[in-house]
């Protein structure tokens, strides 16, 4: 549209135009998607802390994994792309990046605690977890009691590190999981505590797993607070990969095994 044309015509005409020309939503913050506002037009944006395998891991350049999966189930319900963007998993678990629309939804194996409950809006569960020991392989560290003494690595403001702390363990933060591995092969600290799931990966490279430490934590997707309608729609899409069967299929390709029911836990 030429600026010339605008001139001539009468203002609410003017408005009328300008505002179809922006998608007719009169807002130019978001776009809307049948009802949901997402950050860019067309693409559900999730942010998200790898490595973190099984849940977020890069593969051939790309982030995969389960959360990533169920994200895409989201956006796919959405009738969008996903588009993956890594950020600080503290940025994620205070709500920052939802507040300051870095993303629509945070994905990061992220524990539901009632703290995060005050800044995010969390879906339904999706995943169960503990806390887990990782030691060089034949250490005697195996226990909260023989910690004492010991230097732990954590990663920064998550519920690892709460839990070391809470336990009076001495410890040193790192920003990511891989920085925590690096720094437990250098002998910088002495083991590392982080989600059970996630420290399999690194059995086959001269670690075990000593200790389990049972948190009965749950993970939640988390949207910006009072964004109740893409928290339906997350909640919905869960329900659906729950029924038909698309959730225990990504359960088996990325955790190995397929999900507890009540009949196999008891
Ligand atoms: N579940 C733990 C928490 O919520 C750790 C999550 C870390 N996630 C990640 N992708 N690095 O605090």
């Amino acid at each position: 549209m030429r600026t010339r044309t605008l001139v001539a015509l009468p203002a609410a005409v003017t408005a009328a135009l300008l505002l179809a020309a922006c998608g007719g939503s009169g807002d130019d913050t978001a776009a809307s998607e049948g009802g949901v506002q997402l950050v860019t037009d067309g693409t559900l944006t999730v942010c998200t802390n790898p490595p973190y395998e099984p849940f977020e891991y890069e593969e051939d350049g790309e982030v995969v994994g389960l959360d990533i999966a169920i994200v895409n189930e989201v956006a796919t319900d959405l009738g969008v792309t996903l588009t993956t963007k890594v950020t600080p998993f503290e940025g994620i678990q205070s709500g920052a990046d939802l507040n300051t629309n870095n993303c629509d939804i945070v994905a990061s194996g992220i524990t539901i605690t009632p703290e995060r409950q005050e800044k995010i809006d969390f879906s339904d569960p999706y995943f169960d977890a503990d806390q887990g020991l990782l030691v060089p392989e034949g250490s005697d560290l195996d226990s909260v009691e023989a910690l004492e003494g010991a230097t732990i690595g954590v990663q920064q403001a998550t519920t690892g590190e709460t839990w070391a702390t809470d336990n009076g363990l001495q410890t040193v933060q790192f920003e990511d999981l891989g920085l925590q591995i690096q720094a437990l092969k250098t002998g910088q600290v002495d083991a590392v505590v982080n989600d059970i799931a996630v420290l399999g990966p690194y059995v086959s490279e001269g670690f075990e797993v000593s200790a389990n430490f049972s948190t009965g934590e749950q993970y939640g997707l988390g949207v910006k607070q009072g964004n109740t309608a893409l928290l339906d729609q997350v909640n919905a899409t869960l329900e659906r990969i729950r029924e038909d069967g698309t959730y225990d299929d990504l359960y088996t390709q990325y955790i190995g095994t397929a999900p507890m029911t009540s009949e196999t836990a008891s």
